[in-house]
């Protein structure tokens, strides 16, 4: 029998929804293990800390919770305290935990998730530390369980690393080159997900426009899409992250073709000058990108559009910063992730001279986001009176009489109404848009 059923187990997830949905499976591997998840992590026998190296201040918030795990090791010796995900593939992230973290008990990669439960029984047998990080892996291991964190929708990897290497970035070191699984093995998964009730799919990969998979012929992206729409019960698609440089003229008319693929994207730009874009190798300029967007918004009417932009690039001068607002306010994005650039070791950005002081950052990064927030407010403040299809995901975190859910163009909604309609797609007249979500009533 396993040495894991009944074990308690607390997972902290940093990061995007790759990682979200890494921690999903590790859960979903321990459920099936007999194990139970527990929201407080002092109430645990395990705890998993699952990684991330994009965001700013990773390795502070990192190990500032690493360092609280001692005082539960402390005083249950039998704990278990586990660290996996991106940070782990970087080798002097592993040399400062085992220096300064000894309580650390597993320490796994992104490429042997599966692999996660056999170590965790090997740590309980034999008493010993165990650390397994693979540099990459050709196979993908397919059929490994998912405790979703939503009923209804879902995360559907339908690849894995990344071949760009834009001059920032750490993920093709963390999460190797690009792996496409087999169409009929995502088609399946959906499928699944399905009859489990699920109604909408987020089709995840670093870069899905380049998505290639293998079966009887060769499959792109597009392929994929037309493939999943005519699953029956499936309502909803969409999908993150989306290159510019590979987005297809056929992936386009996939938006007019496909019913269910939802008129929504996120299509991160990074910069709006060409120049910056060159020495970030994101392989378009600025006219490319705009003309991308012109394009999608002639093919399909109201799309709604989201972005990554990061401020402060090495060599980034106040006219490149500009051409960047000037770009936020030509596309009139619905909204925007923004980053402050931050040097990753091992990545040639960090190598380069140029440098911007944090202070000139930090002003530009105020001036963007206050630009946004206005775009989104006014794309928001301009819903009013409409009435939107909004697929209903739960209770509101604000109070329990109130539900929350997304329109076709991803906008988050709360309005009134009975438990009972969580899963399912209702009209709903939107009466006030504010920066972040849209309020409604149900009609
Ligand atoms: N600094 C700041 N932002 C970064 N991103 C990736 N690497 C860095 C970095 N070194 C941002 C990009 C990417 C998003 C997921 O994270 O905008 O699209
Ligand atoms: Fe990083 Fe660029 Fe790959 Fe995105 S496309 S994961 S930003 S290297």
């Amino acid at each position: 029998m396993s040495r894991l059923k009944g074990k308690k187990y607390n997972i902290i997830t940093f990061g995007c929804q790759m990682n979200e949905h890494d921690s999903e499976t590790i859960a979903g591997m321990l459920t099936e293990r007999g194990c139970t998840e527990v929201l407080d992590r002092r109430d645990s026998d395990i705890t998993i800390i699952n990684t991330c190296s994009i965001r700013e201040n990773a390795d502070k918030r990192f190990f500032g919770t690493l360092g609280q795990l001692k005082k539960i090791k402390e005083k249950n010796p039998d704990y278990v305290a586990c660290v996996c995900g991106c940070m782990m593939q970087q080798q002097h992230i592993i040399d400062t935990i085992k220096a300064k973290y000894p309580w650390v008990d597993i320490i796994f990669g992104t490429h042997n998730i599966h692999r996660f439960p056999e170590l965790l029984e090997n740590v309980y047998s034999e008493r010993q530390k165990v650390m397994e990080v693979l540099p990459d892996r050709e196979e993908i291991v397919e059929g490994l369980p998912a405790k979703r964190l939503f009923k209804h929708k879902s995360f559907v990897n339908i690849m894995y690393g990344c071949n760009n290497f834009c001059t920032y970035c750490i993920v093709p070191y963390t999460r190797g080159r690009e792996k496409s699984r087999k169409p009929e093995d995502i088609l399946e998964e959906v499928r699944k997900l399905v009859a489990d009730d699920v109604k909408e799919v987020t089709l995840l990969g670093q870069n899905v426009n380049s998505y290639r998979g293998i079966s009887d012929k060769e499959w792109d992206f597009a392929d994929l899409i037309y493939a999943l729409n005519d699953i029956e019960g499936l309502e909803r698609i969409r999908f993150m992250t989306s290159h510019p440089k590979d987005l297809s003229d056929k992936l386009i008319q996939a938006f007019v073709d496909c019913e269910k693929l939802c008129n929504y994207i996120h299509l991160p730009v990074q910069a709006g000058s060409s120049r910056v874009l060159k020495r970030m190798n994101r392989k378009y300029d600025r006219e490319k990108y705009l003309e991308l967007v012109r394009k999608l918004r002639e093919a399909v009417p109201g799309i709604t559009m989201s972005t990554d932009i990061i401020v402060g690039f090495p060599g980034e001068t106040e006219e490149d910063f500009e051409e960047t607002l000037s770009l936020v306010k030509e596309v009139g994005y619905d909204s925007a992730f923004t980053f402050l650039y931050s040097v990753r070791k091992g990545t040639p950005a960090a190598e380069y001279e140029d440098q911007i002081p944090e202070d000139i950052k930090h002003e530009r990064f105020n001036r963007l986001v206050d630009l946004i927030n206005e775009g989104s407010a006014a794309k928001n403040a301009a819903y009013v009176g409409r009435i939107e299809k909004v697929l209903v995901e739960g209770m509101s975190k604000k109070n329990d009489e109130t539900l929350t859910g997304r329109t076709e163009g991803f906008k988050l909604v709360d309005f009134e109404g009975p438990k009972e309609l969580i899963g399912s797609t209702v009209d709903v007249e939107i009466i006030e848009g504010k920066t972040f979500s849209l309020t409604g009533k149900l009609v």
